[in-house]
């Protein structure tokens, strides 16, 4: 049968075929196989692979849904511009990363992905649409956004409501079909209401009603810059706290256990590390604190930016406690990172803290090695200007060999349960081991004849 929109009672179109884009529309095709929801992006390979079973992000659960899925009511095409034009609605879902240029650099979000998404929809469109702000952006930028939208000669008209995404990689597909809150932000006008109980009626497929908060637009945008800097700012205070617990005794999964007993506090990201990664915390936050400078908050731009500078601190202090154990040098030391993924269950490697302790490496000499489940191929292509000085090896059994340290970068399951006496009698001695996600159990690792060192304790 040819499917057309016909068969469907609506169409929903993606742009943007990346870790939110992706599991997000894959998730909705699942749950409302009344809609047609075609993925479109620029990147041909990635579309390419997304028609595969060999998807472009690795994401536990997603190949079963888009199997369920894909050729029934899930397409992936590059084919943009027909695809907009048969849309009802359209969620925006490209990258949004940090300026690297010009005014704002280093802070402000880079919006050129974005006006070029507005201008596409604009010249391929011959009827109305709603436009869904998918991508996590400054606040009030659907205003631009609407002006670029409506700015339009052929009479039609575009409502802008802004549905940021909440999910987590590696957990995705959970957050999608059980999410703690959808947050959907409308103009209040009569047309803004109406755009935006459409999107409601989309989530209503799955969603309790409860959970899908409503507010305006500039709340809904700005809850998303906001919602990343509170996360990211818990786990800044805890690894504050980690060093000064290396100091005086304490130790910081204690101190997390007694703090996060606290109904008040709660125990969710409480766990002590060699600092957050990934393409978003660090990103909003900057956007964040670019935005309260922009409107003369210096304060307010202060208090956050504080946040970034611990994270820093804490992947640089996790190196300076490398050198000071072994012995002040590391030149032609093997030391090898076990994981390179900014978080366990996910490919993606994104300001991983292991990239910048790899640099740091190679700058102190040292011959650094890598493992990881998932993520090997993407730390070669950010590593790649270093060539043979870093080298892949799939088995961590394998890497570790002659090595004088580990270094654990990702709290992969798979670190958790490997043989550390084997490792150990491989090593060259004295073998160290830094466990920078505090997932072994140090008493044991030390018991076998390890040189152990763990964020948050002495
Ligand atoms: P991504 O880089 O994985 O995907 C973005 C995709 O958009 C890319 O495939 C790119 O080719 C495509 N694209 C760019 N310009 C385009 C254009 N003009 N036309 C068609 N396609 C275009 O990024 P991501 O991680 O999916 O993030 C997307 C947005 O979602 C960002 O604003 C991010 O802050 C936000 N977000 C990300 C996460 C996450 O976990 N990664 C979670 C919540 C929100
Ligand atoms: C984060 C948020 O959790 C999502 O809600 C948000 O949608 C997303 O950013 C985004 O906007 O991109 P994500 O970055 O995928 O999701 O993963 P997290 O689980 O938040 O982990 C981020 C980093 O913090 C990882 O490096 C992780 O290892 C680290 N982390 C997390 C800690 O060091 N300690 C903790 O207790 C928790």
């Amino acid at each position: 049968m040819r499917i057309t929109k016909l068969n469907f009672e609506k169409k929903i179109v993606c742009i943007g075929a990346g870790y939110v884009g992706g599991p997000t529309m894959t998730v909705i095709a699942d749950k409302c196989p009344q809609y047609k929801v075609t993925i479109v992006d620029i990147n041909e390979e990635k579309i390419a692979a997304w028609k595969t079973d060999d998807l472009p992000i690795y994401e536990p659960g997603l190949l079963e849904v888009v199997k369920r899925t894909r050729d029934k009511n899930l397409f992936f095409s590059i084919d943009i511009p027909k695809e907009i034009n048969e849309a009802d609605i359209i969620f925006v879902s490209v990258n949004t990363p940090t300026k690297t240029f010009g005014e704002g650099k280093g802070k402000a979000s880079d919006l050129q992905y974005l006006e070029k998404t507005a201008h596409a929809i604009v010249a391929a469109s011959d009827s109305s649409k709603i436009i869904v702000e998918k991508s996590t952006l400054p606040v009030r930028t659907a205003e631009a956004l609407e002006k670029i939208l409506n700015s339009n000669a052929k009479g039609i008209r575009f409502d802008v409501v802004s549905n940021p995404e909440f999910l987590a990689e590696g957990t995705a597909i959970r957050d999608l079909e059980n999410p703690d809150r959808v947050l959907i932000g409308s103009r209040e006008t009569e047309s803004g209401l109406k755009a935006r109980q459409t999107l409601v009626d989309v989530y209503k497929n799955w969603v309790p009603d409860e959970r899908i908060m409503r507010s305006n637009v500039w709340s809904s945008e700005l809850s998303k810059l906001v919602a990343n800097a509170f996360l990211a700012q818990r786990i800044s205070s805890i690894n504050s706290i980690s060093a000064l617990c290396e100091k005086t005794g304490a130790d910081v999964k204690e101190i997390s256990r007694a703090i996060g007993a606290d109904s008040r506090i709660g125990n969710k990201f409480l766990n002590a590390s060699i600092g957050f990664g990934g393409s978003c915390f660090k990103k909003d936050i900057l956007n964040l604190v670019y935005i309260s400078e922009s409107l003369g908050l210096i304060e307010v731009a202060e208090y956050w930016e504080n946040v970034i500078k611990i994270n820093d601190y804490q992947e640089k202090r996790f190196v300076k406690r490398m050198l000071e154990t072994m012995f002040n040098t590391l030149a032609n030391k093997k030391i090898v990172l076990f994981g390179f993924a900014f978080k366990a269950d996910t490919g993606d490697t994104r300001e991983t803290p292991a990239y910048y302790v790899a640099k740091m490496l190679l700058e102190e000499h040292a011959n650094v090695f890598i493992t990881d489940p998932k993520a090997l191929k993407n730390a070669k292509i950010d590593l790649a200007e270093y060539g043979d000085r870093i080298q892949y090896v799939e088995d961590p059994y394998e890497a570790a060999k002659d090595a004088d340290a580990i270094a654990i970068m990702t709290e992969w399951n798979l670190y958790k349960e490997l043989d550390y006496k084997k490792i150990y009698e491989s090593m060259r001695k004295p073998a160290h081991l830094y466990d920078g996600r505090s997932i072994l159990n140090q008493a044991e690792i030390k018991e076998i004849g390890f040189d152990t060192h763990t964020i948050g304790k002495q």
